[in-house]
């Protein structure tokens, strides 16, 4: 079932709104011991992927645009064609999309996800810590971004996890490229418009991780590959969070 699905993410055409990683590198493997990789099917039948992040043994955060049927989280991979020792494989029990998730305009992008079981903590699979609401990114900090999307614009997909180091920017820069859209309250504007790095389709849902926690959750981008990328403010849904995880 789950070999299944992963053999139907290569086989089917991905459609818009997952976002790969551009101008990054492989990671060392389970270097980044959080990161989920996320199959479903979207209403269309297609399959689609996302990245995804563990925050508790149960729960998964991602984006809300990554909701659709079957959807099943990989924990512990490195090369996701392989079946590897590390990874272990854990149905989506319930998936709680924030209520105020706009598909028009990606807003609220941002979703948890309920593990059917816990996941095993080992030293491929541990939690990403959240900030706390008092941090707040600044424009030129410098962040990392990680995911299995595409490589480039003529949509190569790698196997392995892939990761990129990319700058936050003012909000100006994204107000402008992105106008009605972006919102500074509930979004982060990242990676420099005249360096080729950005996160990209097959990586939406993956963390900001600044400063070694998480700050931000990939949600959408210009469809050429290039920066800035636009990512969920995590410290603006740090309430909703902690309550959906003490509800479930
Ligand atoms: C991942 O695994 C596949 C299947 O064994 C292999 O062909 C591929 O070369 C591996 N990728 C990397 C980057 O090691
Ligand atoms: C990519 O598209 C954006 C508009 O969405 C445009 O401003 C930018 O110049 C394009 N970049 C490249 C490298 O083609």
């Amino acid at each position: 079932m789950a070999a299944a699905l992963i053999l139907l993410t290569f086989l089917l055409p991905l459609g818009a709104g997952a976002e790969e990683i551009i101008g990054g590198h492989e990671v060392k493997p389970h270097s980044r011991p959080y990161m989920a990789f996320i199959s479903f099917v979207k209403d269309e039948g297609t399959s689609g992927l996302c990245g995804g992040f563990l925050v508790k043994e149960n729960f998964v955060l991602t984006a809300a645009h990554c909701r659709g049927s079957s959807m099943s989280v990989i924990l512990g991979a490195h090369n996701i064609s392989i079946r590897e020792k590390t990874q272990q494989i854990i149905p989506v029990a319930k998936a709680i999309p924030h209520p105020d998730y706009n598909p028009n305009d990606d807003s609220s992008d941002i979703m948890l996800f309920k593990l059917e079981r816990k996941a095993k903590r080992t030293r491929a699979v541990r939690p990403l810590r959240l900030h706390k609401s008092n941090f707040h990114v600044k424009p030129g900090d410098v962040c990392y971004v990680a995911g299995w999307g595409m490589l480039d614009p003529m949509g190569k997909f790698p196997d392995t996890l892939h990761a990129v180091e990319l700058r936050v920017q003012r909000d100006q820069v994204c107000e402008s490229r992105f106008p009605h859209r972006y919102n500074k309250a509930t979004a982060i504007c990242v990676g420099d418009p005249k360096i080729k790095r950005a996160s990209f389709t097959g990586d939406s849902g993956g963390p900001l991780v600044c400063k070694n926690r998480a700050a931000g959750i990939v949600s959408f981008g210009p469809k050429n590959g290039s920066a800035p990328c636009v990512f969920t403010r995590v410290s603006s849904f740090l309430s909703w969070i902690e309550e959906m995880m003490k509800r479930s």
